[in-house]
């Protein structure tokens, strides 16, 4: 098997299992139980809090354990809005969000009554910046962008998107989805109020999700409950994926500067190799994370190449996973204005640390093979 789709997911490490499953065996009692075995638990989510804060340069009480990134964006996103709306409705986010932050913005607009602005991009996704600022008003309470974007790997300019919010209203609350830079680009959390991520991207669990909030920032809870997260996300602690996640993220971004100058080499070598080929356009930026490579074939249909690759074991997608059992065009390739044939016939490839050279000239060759195989058939 060539499992070229990371970015959709990855797999659980050998490392993070066997750790998960001692934990889970031995520390089985509910982290707020009055006596000493919840205690134990109790400390050890402590340790796990305290050791993710300092490698995101944080304060543990600014840090909230969740399901998923998807539940983290909700809860950044309507909390802010819900505790914030006597200051304002405006709300501004782009055009090229995943689901989880862009169906937020829906629900606020259309069942809470928000005024959403959707900053537009580019044709390589680069965020219009002067739309930003010219949008930016007394009333904006939040501003959400991504900081790596899913399906084409754009890279946004956290740093000046948080300048130009604190220039022209400084009162605004600033949430950035660091989903696909986690483990990958260099985070400064210094740069927004809120962010959030997820284990599985970096090889750890999935249903395990982180939400940072700065203690400047109050946020009104999605799920009221016990006194769990500092009260602003109730139910039972899920323990022991809390404590693993710490160790995920403390091996993901111990070695992230040596894993992104090998998948540049990667990405490098893949786009050389793609260049020669007629017919085949790539749609990431030269300067996209080279962690995401999309490209389209023209007058060819996506899924038809994506399931004739899988019959010889090879793992691409077409868009985001969330999204890919929608038939029109994907909300970000439509964002970019691309040439319609080039918007229909996308497909994403995406790399991690583990993938190796061997399998991408395994993959050239069987998409050489499969586009003439899927031309013969038309
Ligand atoms: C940019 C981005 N944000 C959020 C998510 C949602 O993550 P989760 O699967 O943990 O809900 C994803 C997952 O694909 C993503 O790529």
């Amino acid at each position: 098997m060539i499992y070229l789709d990371y970015v959709a997911t990855t797999p659980l490490s050998d490392e993070i299992r066997l750790t998960y499953e001692k934990i889970l065996e031995k520390y089985f009692a509910n982290s707020d139980s009055a006596y000493s075995l919840g205690y134990e638990v109790s400390g050890l989510l402590d340790n796990a809090r305290s050791h993710i804060a300092s490698l995101l340069k944080v304060r543990p009480d600014e840090l909230i354990f969740t399901s998923c990134a998807s539940e983290a964006n909700n809860t950044a996103i309507k909390g802010v809005c819900f505790q914030y709306m006597n200051r304002g409705k405006h709300i501004i986010t782009t055009a090229v969000e995943h689901s989880s932050v862009m169906n937020t913005f829906k629900q606020l607009e259309e069942v809470f009554g928000f005024d959403v602005d959707y900053i537009g991009v580019d044709e390589k996704g680069h965020l219009n910046l002067e739309e930003l600022k010219d949008k930016m008003r007394e009333d904006t309470i939040l501003v959400s962008t991504m900081y790596v974007n899913n399906e084409v790997g754009t890279i946004n300019p956290i740093k000046k998107i948080s300048q130009i919010i604190h220039e022209k209203n400084p009162k605004t609350k600033y949430h950035v989805d660091c989903v696909q830079a986690l483990g990958k680009l260099p985070i400064d959390l210094s740069l927004c109020d809120l962010a959030t991520f997820s284990a599985h991207k970096i090889f750890g669990l999935k249903g395990s999700g982180l939400l940072y909030k700065n203690h400047h920032t109050t946020i009104v809870p999605l799920i009221n409950g016990g006194q769990q997260e500092f009260g602003l996300r109730g139910g039972t602690s899920n323990a022991a994926t809390y404590i693993v996640l710490a160790k995920t993220m403390r091996l993901a971004l111990e070695k992230q500067e040596e894993h992104y100058q090998y998948v540049a080499s990667l990405n490098a070598f893949m786009r050389e190799e793609l260049h020669k080929r007629d017919g085949i356009v790539i749609n990431s930026s030269e300067d996209a994370s080279p962690f995401i490579l999309n490209i389209s074939v023209p007058h060819y249909k996506p899924e038809v190449i994506v399931h004739d690759l899988e019959s010889s074991g090879i793992y691409i997608s077409t868009r985001s996973a969330c999204t890919s059992k929608k038939t029109e065009i994907s909300h970000t390739l439509a964002a970019m204005h691309l040439d319609e044939e080039v918007a229909k016939s996308a497909l994403r490839i995406s790399f991690a640390h583990v993938t190796t050279k061997e399998e991408c000239v395994t993959f050239l060759k069987a998409l050489d093979q499969s586009l003439e195989r899927v031309k013969k058939q038309r």
